[in-house]
């Protein structure tokens, strides 16, 4: 006698769908990427590779998608510590419209390392004499090829489409890759960074995101906000519920709401707030108060719920961590929260209608 099986679901190990394996694979995903490479016990970044990597001009990051929200947390950590950066979708950069010169170095973030947006990018900003490094999952891609220098994420493979610890890995990345770039070792950072594995599991084993989605199923539309060093973690949520729940959502900077969107706020738009103890909380905490006036439910994403939980409808709790890092922990939670929004509504969670993996063609 035998018994049937199928080798998709013994490639799951057991979960319903890549997508919530590869979330639950965070923690993993993450001590893979700093294995090596914070020294013991000095705390020195080192980046096998990147090594004699001095940039003395603009920073410049290239990437599509999900890449983009990684570009645009990595970028706001090196303007930090006072080098300067540019960031653009790959599909809107042109080498000749923004200066580019040999003191360049422009960024490719590509999990997949084939996108063709990307990938033009920087073929044209290789030819214009910057220097180029792709931050890549992928051994052996295309953007590992074409560039100066690599950084490899080391995220494993990623079969869900819609994409989660290879953003997660990026973002850890760019943390040691800004760490590398200024010589930094901050204690606190040094160890945020090493706790960040356990501070992800402490989320998915805690994580009330599936209340949150069952509470919001028929929502019209979900917002999120986030400021600074959360305002891509805000877009990135977004980005996460359009592709998997076929939803209306939208990501803003916190700011941005009074200059239009507000006017799509109603009592059936929940607003997820990334409210951090680092990201001035205060500001945005006024723009909860604007939309609760609207009668939207809010949902809280913070480290500090005793701050801020009597403003919100519901809290979802992440441990405090360097203020730096917390964004990595917010996003596990909005992950969370579209996963089963998408499996409340019966979705093709790890093939979204529409989408593909790597996209190769501009
Ligand atoms: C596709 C995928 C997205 C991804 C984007 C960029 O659109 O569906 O999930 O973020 O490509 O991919 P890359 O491989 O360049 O990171």
């Amino acid at each position: 006698e035998t018994i049937a099986w199928d080798p998709e679901d013994a490639a799951k190990s057991g979960y319903d769908h890549y997508m919530k394996k590869e979330i639950h694979e965070q923690p993993r995903a993450i001590r893979q990427c700093l294995r090596g490479r914070i020294a013991e016990p000095d705390g020195g970044i080192t980046l096998e590779g990147l090594a004699d990597l001095e940039p003395e001009g603009m920073v410049q990051f290239v990437a599509c998608g999900t890449s983009s929200n990684a570009a645009r947390y990595g970028a706001r950590l090196l303007r930090e510590h006072g080098i300067p950066t540019q960031t653009f979708l790959a599909s809107e950069y042109t080498a000749d419209a923004v200066p580019v010169d040999e003191e360049t170095l422009v960024v490719g973030v590509t999990q997949s390392g084939e996108t063709a947006d990307t990938m033009r990018a920087l073929r044209e900003a290789n030819g214009a004499g910057a220097t180029t490094l792709a931050l890549t999952n992928t051994v052996g891609s295309s953007a590992a090829r074409e560039c100066d220098h690599v950084c490899y994420i080391r995220a494993g493979p990623e079969i869900g489409v819609a994409a989660t610890k290879t953003f997660v890995s990026q973002q850890v990345a760019l943390a040691l890759f800004t760490g590398a770039l200024v010589g930094d070792s901050d204690p606190a950072f040094l160890e945020g960074l090493r706790e960040l594995p356990e501070l992800v599991q402490t989320v998915l084993d805690s994580s009330r995101a599936r209340e949150v989605a069952d509470a919001y199923v028929d929502a019209d539309a979900y917002f999120f906000i986030g400021r600074e060093y959360t305002a891509p973690v805000a877009f990135e949520g977004a980005l996460k519920m359009k592709e998997i729940t076929y939803k209306h959502a939208e990501g803003f900077a916190a700011g941005e709401l009074k200059h239009g969107p507000l006017a799509l706020v109603t009592e059936n738009t929940p607003v997820f707030a990334l409210l951090t103890a680092g990201s001035r909380l205060e500001k945005t905490l006024g723009n909860v108060k604007e939309v609760q006036t609207r009668g939207a439910p809010v949902i809280a994403v913070t480290d500090v719920p005793e701050e801020v939980g009597r403003y919100a409808d519901h809290v979802l709790e992440i441990p405090s961590t360097h203020p730096q890092l917390t964004p990595i922990l917010a996003n596990v939670q909005l992950q969370l929260v579209s996963y089963w929004v998408a499996n409340r509504l019966g979705r093709s969670i790890d093939k979204p209608r529409n989408l593909a993996k790597s996209v190769t063609v501009e």
